[in-house]
C-alpha cells in the first residue's frame, strides 16, 4: 500500500484537519525508505488547539454519558473497518511484524469498546456519614470530575494502541485531550484523528499534533493542560514530572521485566517457548517484553537448551512477511546501542549463548547468561531482542533477583502452586504479577503501570478514567437514612 499522499498527512487541530507550518518525514525502520510526510503544526495552531481544549472542557464534561459512549463506539467500529490499512501503516512506520501490528489494531478496537462500556457505568459513590453522632442524618455523594484537559504524549512502540490508551479514557470521562505522538510514528495517531473526526464530539475535544520536543515542553508547562499522561523513556518521563510539579502527571515508563521459572512448573519447555517469543516480539521494544530470565537450578537442565533452541527458532526478516517473528528495531542508533550493551556484558564476563550480531537495524535474537548484575543488559531497559538468563536456587533467591531492580512494571512467574502464586503477588515489587505466563501479558481493561523507576499512575481503561478524574464530595444533611 502506497502511503505517500500528494499533500502531507494533516494534523488534527481542535478536531479539524490542517496542514502545518512545517513537515516531518516518516521512514521505515528496516531500510530507511520514505513512508509518508506529515504536517507539523506551527505555534498559532498549537495555541488554537490548547485554547479550544480549555474552552470546551466545561461543556464536554457535562455531555451525557450515552453521547460519549456512542462516540467511543463509533471510533471502535471505525478502527475495525480500517483494520487492514492500520496494521500496514503500523508496520510501515514502526517496523513491527504484520502479525503483531494486526494484534495491536485489534487491541485498540477493544480499548475504545471498553471505554464506551465504562463511560456508561462510571458513576461515583454514596456513603452514609452517620458512623459517628456528628454525621447523624448525613449522606455523602462522591462523583468523579475530570481534572481538566489532558496532554497525552505517546511512544513509538505501540503507535496506535498506546494512543488509544490515552484518548479513550479521556473521552470517556469527558476530558479534552491533545495527543503528541512519537515523531517516528505519527501516522497511526493521525488516522485515529480521522476516525475521531467522524464521531459526535465537540470541536476541541481532541487534537493530534505531531510536534517536536521544544514545542512539547511548552505544552507540558501550559497551565491550561493540568494533566500530562506520558508513556516513554524514564529520563524524559521524570524530566516532565520535574518540569510540572503542580500538575497531575502519569508516567508509564520502562522496565527490565523478569520471567521466573520455578521448579514446580510442569512444562519448562513451554515456558521457554513463551519466553523466547515475548523476549523478541516487536524486537523486544515493549516495556513488558521479557528481558531477565530467572530460572530455578532444579529445572535449568531441561529449560536452558529449550530456551536456546526457541530463541534460535525466532525468524528475523521483512516485517511484511508473515513468517517473520522479529523485525527491525526503530533505528540504526538503537541497534548500535543494543549491540554495544551486549558486548559490554560479554567483556564483563557474560556468556553469549546465541545472537549478539546485527545487520543494519535488524538485531539477531540474543541470549546471554552469567551476566553481571551491573551490566546494562541486566540492570537497565534494553528495548531490544535480548534475553539475559540467571540460574538461581529456589523461590527466595528468584524473588530477590526480581526485586533487585530500579524498575517494577510486571513480572511473569511460571508456577502452578497457588501458595507460591499468592507469595509472588505479595512479595514482588511490581505493578503486575502474571502467574503461569510471561510478564508481557496485558489485557487492555486491567490496571497497568509500574512502581519504582517504571513510573507513577495507572492505565487500563477504568484505572485511567479514575486517574484522569478527582473526587468531588457533596454532603446532604437532614437525610432520612
Ligand atoms: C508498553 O510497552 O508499555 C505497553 C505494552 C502493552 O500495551 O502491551
Amino acid at each position: 500500500m502506497d502511503m505517500i499522499t500528494p499533500e502531507p498527512r494533516p494534523a488534527w487541530v481542535a478536531g479539524r484537519a490542517e496542514q502545518g507550518a512545517d513537515t516531518l518525514v516518516v521512514r521505515h525502520p528496516l531500510d530507511g525508505s520514505e513512508v509518508a510526510t506529515v504536517a507539523v503544526p506551527g505555534a498559532e495552531q498549537v495555541e488554537r488547539a490548547v485554547a479550544a481544549a480549555a474552552g470546551v472542557a466545561r461543556e464536554f464534561r457535562r455531555t451525557p454519558a450515552h453521547q460519549r459512549a456512542a462516540a467511543l463506539e463509533h471510533v471502535s467500529r471505525g478502527l475495525r473497518m480500517r483494520a487492514e490499512e492500520l496494521a500496514e501503516v503500523i508496520t510501515a512506520e514502526n517496523g513491527k511484524p504484520l502479525k503483531w501490528a494486526e494484534a495491536e489494531v485489534n487491541r485498540a478496537v477493544s480499548v475504545f469498546r471498553i471505554a464506551s462500556e465504562e463511560a456508561r457505568r462510571f458513576s461515583g459513590d454514596v456513603q452514609r456519614l452517620d458512623a459517628d453522632p456528628s454525621g447523624d442524618a448525613r449522606l455523602a455523594l462522591t462523583r468523579r470530575v475530570p481534572r481538566g484537559p489532558v496532554l497525552g504524549i505517546s511512544p513509538f512502540n505501540f503507535p496506535l494502541n498506546l494512543v488509544a490508551h490515552k484518548v479513550a479514557p479521556a473521552l470517556a470521562v469527558g476530558a479534552p485531550i491533545i495527543v503528541k505522538p512519537a515523531p517516528r510514528t505519527p501516522l497511526s495517531a493521525l488516522i485515529l484523528g480521522e476516525v475521531l473526526a467522524g464521531a459526535d464530539l465537540p470541536l476541541g475535544a481532541f487534537s493530534v499534533l505531531p510536534l517536536g520536543n521544544a514545542e512539547t515542553q511548552a505544552l507540558v508547562a501550559d497551565p491550561r493542560l493540568p494533566v500530562v499522561s506520558f508513556t516513554g523513556s524514564g529520563p524524559v518521563g521524570w524530566s516532565i514530572a520535574d518540569a510540572a510539579p503542580r500538575k497531575h502527571v502519569v508516567l508509564e515508563l520502562g522496565g527490565n521485566a523478569a520471567a521466573v521459572v520455578l521448579r514446580d512448573w510442569p512444562d519448562p519447555e513451554g515456558a521457554a517457548q513463551r519466553i523466547a517469543t515475548f523476549g523478541n516480539y516487536q524486537a523486544g521494544q515493549s516495556c513488558i517484553s521479557v528481558q531477565r530470565v530467572i530460572v530455578d537450578a532444579a529445572v535449568a537442565e531441561e529449560f536452558v537448551p529449550a530456551l536456546v533452541e526457541a530463541v534460535e527458532a525466532q525468524q528475523t526478516g521483512d516485517p511484511y512477511d508473515r513468517n517473520t517473528d522479529v523485525g527491525p528495531v526503530v533505528d540504526e542508533a538503537a541497534a548500535e546501542r543494543i549491540i554495544e550493551w551486549v558486548e559490554e556484558a560479554v567483556a564483563a564476563g557474560a556468556k553469549l549463548l546465541t545472537g549478539g550480531t546485527r545487520e543494519g537495524t535488524q538485531v539477531a535474537p540474543t541470549l546471554l547468561t552469567d551476566v553481571p548484575a551491573d551490566a546494562r543488559v541486566w540492570s537497565e531497559e534494553v528495548f531490544g531482542p535480548v534475553l539475559a538468563l540467571s540460574v538461581v536456587d529456589g523461590v527466595d533467591e528468584a524473588f530477590a533477583a526480581v526485586n533487585d531492580s530500579a524498575y517494577g512494571l510486571q513480572t511473569g512467574v511460571f508456577t502452578s502452586d497457588v501458595q507460591l502464586a499468592f507469595h509472588a503477588s505479595a512479595e514482588l515489587e511490581v505493578g503486575g504479577v502474571i502467574i503461569g505466563d510471561v510478564p508481557s501479558y496485558r489485557a487492555d481493561q486491567m490496571p497497568y503501570g509500574g512502581v519504582k523507576g517504571s513510573g507513577v499512575g495507572r492505565e487500563g481503561v477504568l484505572a485511567a478514567m479514575n486517574d484522569l478524574t478527582e473526587e468531588r464530595v457533596t454532603v446532604f444533611t437532614g437525610v432520612d437514612l
